[in-house]
């Protein structure tokens, strides 16, 4: 059983860990804190990264906290991040893609994507590809995007990305969350082909106890809880995170989750990969489409 007490010293890293402020992300921040690393606390207000380093900083760690301001559904917000990021640090060991959204109201980003599809995917890929020349640069350095198991009834429609159609907000939460796992594994298989020695994993924390399910009514909430047969303390979804970002036993372009109950529960272990997330032509033509809209290519 891998446990928070696994980690390894970790002293000298810098780590940003998107969403920082709430529920997985914060669990994430916080431990990694308590292992002694730099992490950046991505959060979508000043205020609630402040908040989140005042929070955090009353638990005892070896580490140090700073803050960064980062709205996913702005690429301008996600450029500027990276801009300042750039200018005032030297190495990025782990950058932790956590933030997300799930079934809200029909709403879009600033670009006009489906919210999900463009904070949980297009904010990423674009923070992921900016920040990936220094990452590059970082011996050993690993990028971890944080999927769902709502990927397993995901698939991509490429004419329904700007809600050109109606709006059924679990079936584009499942499409946002393959998009994640489209990400990270095809982000590992170009990283091999150019040579680069960075690791791009998956990681999928079960069902946990966050703000995550706000917009979702109480009678669906119970009955979601119900038929997963309770939810895990956020500490215990944010493992697999964990796991993926200091473990030496990971390997790239793999999905790590908690290994009970159909991957809702337990503790991190890797997973098997249903067949659709291993389709590299989706994978492929997601990719060239997402470079094309934010403009943002890599591994360069
Ligand atoms: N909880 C679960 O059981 C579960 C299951 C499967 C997958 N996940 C995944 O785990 C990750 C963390 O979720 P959680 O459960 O910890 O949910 P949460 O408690 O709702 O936290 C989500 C975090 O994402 C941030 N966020 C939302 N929209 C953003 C935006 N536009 N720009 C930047 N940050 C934004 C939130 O910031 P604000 O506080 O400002 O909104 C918050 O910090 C998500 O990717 C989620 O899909 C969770």
């Amino acid at each position: 059983m891998w446990t928070k007490n696994n980690i390894p010293d970790q002293s000298g890293k810098t780590i940003i860990v998107t969403g920082a402020n709430a529920g997985i992300g914060y669990e994430t921040a916080l431990t990694l804190y308590e292992a002694g690393a730099n992490v950046i606390l991505a959060c979508r207000t000043q205020d609630k990264a402040d908040e989140t380093l005042n929070q955090i900083k009353k638990h005892t760690g070896k580490g140090s906290l700073e803050t960064g301001i980062l709205d996913l559904s702005s690429l301008v917000s996600v450029k500027q991040f990276a801009e300042n990021f750039l200018q005032t640090h030297q190495q990025l060991d782990v950058l932790i893609n956590n933030a997300g959204v799930m079934i809200p109201p029909a709403s879009k980003t600033t670009e006009g994507w489906e919210l999900q599809f463009g904070v949980n995917f297009i904010g990423h890929f674009a923070l992921t590809g900016l920040l990936y020349p220094l990452i590059k640069s970082t011996p050993d350095s690993r990028i971890v995007t944080v999927s769902s198991m709502a990927y397993v009834y995901g698939k991509i429609d490429f004419d329904n990305l700007k809600s050109e159609k109606d709006y059924d907000p679990m079936r584009e939460y499942g499409q946002s969350k393959l998009a994640d796992i489209y990400l990270s594994l095809e982000l590992q298989r170009r990283i091999e082909a150019v040579e680069d020695v960075v690791l791009s994993i998956a990681a999928q924390p079960g069902a946990n106890k966050t703000e995550l399910a706000r917009h979702m009514n109480e009678e669906a909430y119970n009955a979601a809880v119900e038929r997963i047969g309770g939810l895990m303390d956020p500490w215990q979804g944010a493992l697999p995170s964990l796991y993926a970002a200091v473990s030496p036993e990971v390997k790239g372009g793999e999905l790590y989750g908690p290994h009970e109950e159909g991957g809702y529960k337990g503790y991190p272990a890797q997973a098997i990969l249903l067949p659709h997330a291993l389709d590299e032509e989706v994978a492929k033509k997601l990719w060239n489409f997402a470079e094309v809209v934010t403009g943002v290519s890599f591994p360069a």
